[in-house]
């Protein structure tokens, strides 16, 4: 079973095999190419290659302090990424949407995912951040603490798909409260084909 071993800095040894770390500029295409392939593989080319093009919007036109990702790292290979962005919702709270996630194809269902995500929620709280959101499979996101969340609690960016996928959870131990008005994400994923 994978365990935490150590913790230092930004990074974090799950086995002698694995590290997480934060993202950084230099590992751009490798993580690009991470998404276009596990999406390309999962959901087929067009879609691989929709998310792929997004982490590169997310690099390219997102604010610094807006953008948070995290790698995991075997040797020299990344084998899996996240990206969090920040989402202003409309009250003081500070909120990051979780998304997107890719664990390269030959390593899923080892848990990766939900350490990736895991730590990276860890990371949200260190900044004292309230909220985390994001959009996809309750069952699975379930797993690392996300809840569906009404949007008559907190209203999406945009309009919804699949509003059963719209999940969130409190970092900060209060409880989420309903919020008059709407949330707006970053540019990068401003856009109706990814909602
Ligand atoms: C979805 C994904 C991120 C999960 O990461 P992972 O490392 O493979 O998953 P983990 O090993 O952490 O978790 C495995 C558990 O999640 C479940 N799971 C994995 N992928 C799932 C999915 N797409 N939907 C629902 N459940 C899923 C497994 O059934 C397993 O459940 P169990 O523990 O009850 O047996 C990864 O499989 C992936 O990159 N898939 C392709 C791209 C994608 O769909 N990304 C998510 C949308 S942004």
């Amino acid at each position: 079973m994978l365990c935490a071993k150590a913790v230092r800095n930004q990074l974090i040894e799950y086995d002698s095999r694995m590290e997480i770390s934060q993202f950084i500029s230099s590992q751009s295409q490798e993580v690009i190419d991470l998404f276009t392939n596990v999406f390309s593989a999962s959901e087929g080319k067009t879609e691989g290659q929709l998310i792929g093009s997004l982490v590169s919007d997310l690099i390219t036109t997102t604010e610094p302090q807006d953008l948070i990702g995290f790698v995991a790292i075997t040797g020299v290979d990344i084998i899996g990424s996240i990206f969090f962005s920040s989402l202003v919702v409309p009250n003081e709270k500070t909120a990051f949407i979780l998304s997107p996630v890719a664990i390269a194809t030959n390593e899923q269902g080892k848990g990766i995912g939900q350490q990736l995500i895991n730590y990276g929620i860890s990371h949200l709280k260190s900044l004292s951040v309230d909220l985390a959101f994001t959009y996809g499979d309750q069952n699975y996101y379930s797993k690392v603490g996300f809840n569906p969340i009404s949007e008559r609690i907190v209203k999406a960016p945009l309009k919804l798909t699949y509003p059963e996928g719209w999940l969130a959870q409190s970092l900060d131990g209060s409880s989420i409260k309903a919020m008059e008005g709407t949330s707006h994400c970053v540019d990068a994923l401003n856009d109706q084909k990814y909602w």
